[in-house]
């Protein structure tokens, strides 16, 4: 068995990468790179490193030739029609050097959401099932990490963390648990043709997290209800369904997906840039 994986430079590829590594050996693992040079550690781990870009048709063929797994990491574009082409560049691949089992990030949820991101996952899993390749959806959850645009600092430095009045429910999971899932599955038998809502298996609110806040800061954060608020994560947020849960991630990981507590613990350590 040999696993393909795109965007393995990125968060979560790098993630996954990580997990598979505790499971399978190194050489059983391409990682797929736009830039090569980024990726000397997986060189230096026994992992081979193939040059894969989406926009270059060719150099995915040469990148998947092989691997009898790939993973499709969605792309990164900021243009949802310049990724569905991309996306559909790699189904193509998939398709020409034979993949036996293809695997694809998508998004939690999709049917109910609004956005342009929503109908880009749900094409991309329309077209998987025109390759007739036994596949499967790993639908993520929006990352936890969203919350770093919230104003998190500006919060417990004032102790009010402001919200836009609303019913506010969050389904989130961050990248680790994510990885630790879909490394699972794709060292797993039994997923193919299969569709994973992977998201946290029970929801967590804004008052959850004042409290986690408030204890992590030993100091009291409370909500207030701003009308007026300018933030563009509400209508992002309004228009995709965050609320909804699935015990997929935690069948897959074998227990609980990690606590906000903790996540957000991590988020805070992390936080160089200061995002937070
Ligand atoms: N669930 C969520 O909340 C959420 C939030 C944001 C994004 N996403 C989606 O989930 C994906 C993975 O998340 P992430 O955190 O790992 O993102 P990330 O760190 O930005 O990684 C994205 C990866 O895609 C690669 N990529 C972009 N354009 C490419 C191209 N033309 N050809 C080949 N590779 C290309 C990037 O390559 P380079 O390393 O060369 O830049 C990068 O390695 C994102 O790409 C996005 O589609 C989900």
């Amino acid at each position: 068995m040999s696993i393909a994986i795109t965007g393995a430079n990125g968060q979560l590829g790098s993630l996954i990468i990580k997990e598979l590594l505790q499971q399978i050996s190194a050489d059983q693992i391409i990682a797929c790179v736009r830039h090569p040079e980024k990726a000397q550690a997986y060189h230096e781990q026994g992992i081979e490193v193939r040059y894969c870009d989406y926009d270059q048709p060719e150099s995915l063929i040469t990148a998947f030739a092989g691997a009898s797994k790939l993973l499709l990491i969605s792309s990164s574009d900021k243009d949802d029609t310049v990724r569905l082409r991309q996306h559909a560049h790699v189904l193509e691949a998939a398709k020409k050097v034979n993949v036996e089992h293809l695997l694809f990030t998508s998004f939690a949820f999709l049917e109910k959401g609004l956005i342009s991101p929503s109908h880009l996952y749900l094409a991309t899993e329309h077209a998987i099932h025109t390759t007739r390749i036994p596949y499967t959806i790993l639908r993520n959850a929006l990352y936890t990490d969203f919350v770093g645009v919230l104003g998190l600092e500006a919060a417990i430095a004032s102790g009010q963390l402001p919200i836009l009045p609303g019913v506010w429910k969050f389904n989130t999971v961050t990248r680790g648990d994510l990885a630790l899932g879909i490394a699972a599955v794709l060292t797993g038998n039994g997923h193919e043709n299969r569709t994973y809502e992977l998201t946290a298996s029970r929801p967590w609110t804004f008052d959850d997290l004042v409290l986690v806040l408030s204890e992590l800061n030993g100091k009291p954060i409370t909500l207030v209800e701003d009308s007026q608020l300018q933030n563009w994560i509400y209508g992002f947020l309004g228009k995709i369904d965050t609320s909804s849960t699935s015990l997929d991630l935690e069948r897959l990981i074998g227990g609980p997906v990690t606590s906000l507590k903790v996540s957000i613990q991590q988020l805070m350590s992390s936080n160089v840039g200061g995002i937070i």
